[in-house]
């Protein structure tokens, strides 16, 4: 499979449409709108869990791997879902949470109930001799990372919410009980993969203290028995398809480990999600904070990763969105003054570079953060924990407004379908409330607007042009604290790619070895160029791509 020609779109079921009125997204609700899916030409959607789950962190506190949570339908509606993405060359994508499970799992519950093969799956330790925990790892939603397990007078281990109880994969048994899960969904047709957090499945066997947030990272992640295990997950499951595709969720990774989960040579994953392009916006590395984008800052992530992974032949999924991330458009683009023009940009930066390209859904409406005005619309476990400490060292005011910027449920709003009272997406109230959506919606964009024109356009040249989906890269302009730009090269073929990140217009020296003809691929305001000039203007948010 050529993973430079596959483009992936991202469904978070609860809020893509909702058939029956009760206020969530169902599959049903999916297959209603397969149409609109077929017309970007995707191929494959990448599903958020729709597994059995009590839902404390939507849907990724799995209870039942095998089963569809009747909150989204059945497994008849999947199957029906699967046949016809089927009929479109769509491939579904689903997302395995295996770094932890539900406490409502039975696999929890027999622990609990004593039975000693399911206590060897979770991290269950003895407090400190003090009576103290277990160790000082904190959980990444806030608060220690250790809760009571039952009146055993032991603690388990929780990287994430105490209803997410992590999994211990030193046991094979808990290895073993991954490789059925995949081959499971595998027998239904299933060749997409999405692991979540994958490279925290290693912890040390000894669990010691931390001496800092930065080291106790070091603790869990890309400790080398990851490698060695996503190998067993491969051999034993996915890797028996040449067609699969599969993309691991890497947090606090390195391009050198990603190349290694990702080069074909290693036989672990297709591809990586990295993260660090998403944190110029944080404070010190404080996500829950203000501070605007620091582009350069940006421009050398991106740059160093593309350059690092093309070089050790590894593969990036290239994102802006996701289900955990409030919108790109409203952190480096301007949603007010150019959100068209700035939701082009940012794509065609992303969508040209090398990788497998992830849209997630609405982004090809240009949507934007909903406009929130109180913490009474904000359902998200880390929004809520968040605002409850910085309310501690901050007014209410501040605390609001740090978490209307960076929630989670900024971009898990419904999506906008029409502008009705509920953005078309359900006739009952949401479980999250649509804002905007007069402004922004499918059916007018469809009509009249010209991001989801753009997508169509980029996706198609990613098909039909090998230097982007092949080619190698290599910064341009890497001082130029406006534009950025890079090179993709294949062969004796050149794509050259400008995109201004602000909204005023700059004028940039084009490297003398481009200044050659040729001709626009694309540009987000239809510029029609022969030759790239020795000056180059580039006008507001302003995108080009000449191929040589
Ligand atoms: C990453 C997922 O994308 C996120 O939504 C979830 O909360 C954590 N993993 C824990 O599963």
């Amino acid at each position: 499979m050529n993973l430079g020609k596959k483009v992936v779109y991202q469904i978070y079921p609860k809020s893509f449409y909702d058939s029956n009125n009760d206020g969530l997204g169902d599959i049903r609700g999916i297959i209603e709108k397969i149409d609109y899916l077929a017309k970007l030409n995707i191929d494959f959607i990448w599903f958020n869990p729709f597994f059995v789950s009590p839902q404390y962190d939507n849907g990724y506190d799995i209870a039942d791997y095998r089963k569809i949570d009747p909150k989204f339908g059945t497994m008849e509606d999947f199957e029906e879902l699967s046949a016809k993405l089927k009929e479109h060359n769509i491939g579904i994508m689903l997302d395995m949470v295996f770094n932890h499970c539900s406490t409502e799992h039975e696999w929890f519950k027999k622990a609990l109930a004593g039975d000693p093969k399911y206590q060897a799956y979770f991290y269950l330790r003895d407090p400190k001799p003090d009576g103290s925990l277990p160790n000082n790892w904190q959980s990444k939603f806030g608060g220690p990372a250790w809760a009571k397990f039952g009146d055993t007078g032991k603690y388990y281990l929780h990287l994430y919410a105490p209803q997410q109880a992590d999994l211990d994969w030193h046991n094979p048994d808990v290895r073993q009980e991954a490789f059925d899960i995949v081959n499971f969904w595998r027998s239904k047709g299933v060749s997409g993969f999405r692991f979540d957090v994958l490279n925290v499945i290693g912890k040390d066997t000894v669990l010691v203290d931390s001496t800092d947030p930065v080291e106790e990272k070091k603790l869990y992640t890309d400790t080398p028995v990851v490698q060695e295990y996503i190998k067993e997950l491969n051999a034993n499951s996915f890797g028996q398809d040449a067609e699969s595709i599969t993309v691991g969720e890497m947090s606090s990774t390195t391009i050198e480990n990603s190349i290694k989960y990702s080069n074909p040579d290693e036989h672990e994953l297709s591809m990586v999600f990295s993260f660090h392009h998403l944190k110029v916006d944080y404070d010190n590395g404080e996500k829950w904070s203000l501070v605007p984008f620091d582009f350069k800052k940006l421009k050398q992530i991106m740059f160093d990763w593309q350059s690092g992974m093309d070089k050790g032949n590894g593969w990036q999924a290239l994102f802006w969105n996701n289900h955990d991330q409030p919108w790109a458009l409203n952190r480096f683009g301007d949603p007010v003054h150019y959100r068209e023009k700035s939701a082009e940009m940012l794509a065609t930066t992303t969508h040209l570079l090398r990788g497998t390209p992830y849209i997630y859904m609405g982004e090809e409406l240009g949507m934007v953060d909903p406009s929130y005005k109180s913490m009474d619309n904000y359902v998200d476990i880390e929004a809520i924990n968040a605002y409850d400490e910085l309310v501690k060292t901050h007014t209410p005011e501040e605390a609001f407004k740090i978490v209307h910027s960076k929630a989670r449920d900024n971009s898990r709003t419904p999506m906008h379908w029409d502008d009705s009272e509920y953005a078309g997406f359900s006739q009952s109230k949401p479980w999250l409330i649509p804002t905007d959506q007069d402004e922004i919606n499918a059916e007018k964009e469809l009509a009249s607007g010209e991001i989801f024109d753009y997508y169509q356009k980029l996706i198609k040249l990613r098909k039909s042009e090998d230097v982007i989906s092949d080619g190698h890269f290599s910064p341009l302009l890497e001082d130029d604290d406006q534009v950025f730009a890079y090179l993709r090269t294949l062969n004796d073929e050149k794509l050259a790619v400008f995109n201004n990140f602000y909204g005023k217009e700059t004028e940039i020296d084009v490297p003398a070895d481009l200044q050659a003809s040729g001709h626009v691929l694309i540009s987000n305001y239809g510029r029609q160029l022969d030759s790239l000039p020795a000056k180059l203007t580039l006008k507001p948010y302003e995108s080009l791509a000449f191929k040589f």
